[in-house]
């Protein structure tokens, strides 16, 4: 740090600034996690400096016979991680990887079908504002009202209403494990290409936790920094006789150059994905999340499908007529992070909202376990029961710096 210290305070003081509110806050948004010092160091590398368009072994660049080594390596642990036939690791981030699939399928006009934006599905299964939405056909299925879980028999109806070119399946906020095999049969049925964005569980996929997509989908999409608790990026694989086609389209079509220092931490991630200790971390993250999720049901709050099965959930906080908006407001000046989250069939804007989505990766990569989940919960109660009170934010603060005192984040990051 101390380069970038006399190069540029400014710059320095954010970064020593944003460790020391990493450190502080419980951080409970279920799409952020913490990367070991391994990975940081492979991100902040002189990797950064190589062009290296193409793939390995055939780059329009000269000099990538070192580069081509971080790209190898991270192909190989991946297929390895998930065994998938074939992987490209260059998408620079998850809507990138789904828009090389999109790209690889379909053509502007035709149908896709989609997980409805409000039911749990990401911008780029069909927003109207990315992309997705701007350039197909969507149709949106969602969740049944009485389980709030994803209607199959809507999904099936849907397809062989529209015959969609393309069905995704998987999202931002789905609490519940998806089965891939009826979305599969589904495709199989109306002739559709299935694309399975694993972007939330690909760490629970990975440790064997959550259905893998891995032989049922054509191509599986993910990010790399959620769950799985690598570098901020994106990866696709699929099947071997989609690769080539694939790969065109990643490079030259939707992406120049590569970003190595992000493969090379790609690589680090998964060798790290690969240790046993990874499997133990996915576990007591669910393990986390039940606990967590339990702890908020007794103290009286409902949780969309009432729990859930992986590293997050919904808290549906229309019934204590706060918005998610107004709970992500006060938590925050209580040092609790989460993300304002629509909750199904909400009658509210994706601005302001009627839940919040809480998840464990990030709070059990810091070493936290079940007894601290219940604690949280009842210092999130605490915020969410007495809103807009000062002292009572106060108080949480207090009780929040004693609970992440126990498990310290990048002290030399905060010096
Ligand atoms: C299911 C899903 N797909 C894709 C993405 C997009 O990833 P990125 O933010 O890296 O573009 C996200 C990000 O939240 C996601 O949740």
């Amino acid at each position: 740090m101390s380069r970038l210290v006399d190069a540029d305070p400014d710059i320095a003081k954010v970064l020593r600034e944003e460790a020391e509110r990493q450190h502080r806050n419980l951080e409970l948004i279920a799409s952020e996690n913490f990367v070991s010092e391994a990975v940081l160091e492979a991100v902040g590398s002189v990797l950064t400096n190589k062009y290296a368009e193409g793939y390995p072994g055939r780059r329009y660049y000269g000099g990538c016979e070192v580069v081509d080594v971080a790209e190898e390596l991270a192909i190989a642990r991946a297929k390895e991680l998930f065994g998938a036939p074939h992987v490209n690791v260059q998408p620079h981030s998850g809507a990138q990887a789904n828009m090389a699939v999109y790209f690889t399928v379909v053509k502007p006009g035709d149908v896709v079908l989609g997980p409805n934006l409000s039911h749990g599905g990401h911008l780029t299964a069909g927003s109207p504002v990315n992309y997705s939405g701007k350039f197909y056909s969507i149709v949106a299925y969602g969740v049944r009202r009485d389980t709030e879980r994803i209607d199959l028999d809507q999904v099936r109806a849907l397809a062989r209403e529209h015959r969609p070119k393309l069905i995704i399946a998987g999202g931002s906020a789905f609490p519940r494990a998806i089965d891939f095999a009826p979305f599969a049969d589904i495709a199989k049925d109306v002739g559709a290409t299935l694309m399975a964005d694993i972007a939330h569980p690909a760490g629970l996929v990975a440790a064997g936790l959550h259905p893998s997509p891995v032989g049922l989908a054509d191509f599986v999409t993910t990010t790399t920094h959620k769950t799985l608790r690598g570098p901020r990026g994106g990866m696709v694989m699929c099947r071997a006789e989609h690769a080539a086609a694939l790969d065109k389209v990643v490079m030259p079509g939707v992406q120049g150059g590569p970003l190595m220092h992000v493969i090379a931490a790609k690589a680090v991630a998964f060798k790290e994905a690969l240790a046993p200790e990874f499997r133990a971390y996915q576990r007591q993250v669910v393990a986390n999340a039940r606990a967590l999720a339990d702890a908020l049901l007794t103290r009286g709050y409902r949780l969309v499908s009432g729990g859930t099965d992986t590293h997050l959930m919904l808290v549906d906080l229309a019934a204590r007529g706060i918005t998610g908006k107004e709970a992500q407001e006060a938590l925050d000046r209580a040092w609790i992070t989460v993300n304002k989250n629509t909750i199904p069939f909400d009658t509210r804007s994706p601005m302001v909202t009627s839940g919040i989505r809480v998840g464990t990766p990030a709070l059990t990569t810091r070493g936290m376990r079940e007894a601290d989940m219940a604690r949280i919960a009842e210092l999130m109660d605490r915020v969410l029961s007495n809103l807009g009170s000062s002292s009572v934010e106060a108080m949480v603060r207090a009780g929040v710096q004693e609970l992440t005192a126990g498990f310290p984040l990048y002290p030399e990051h905060r010096r």
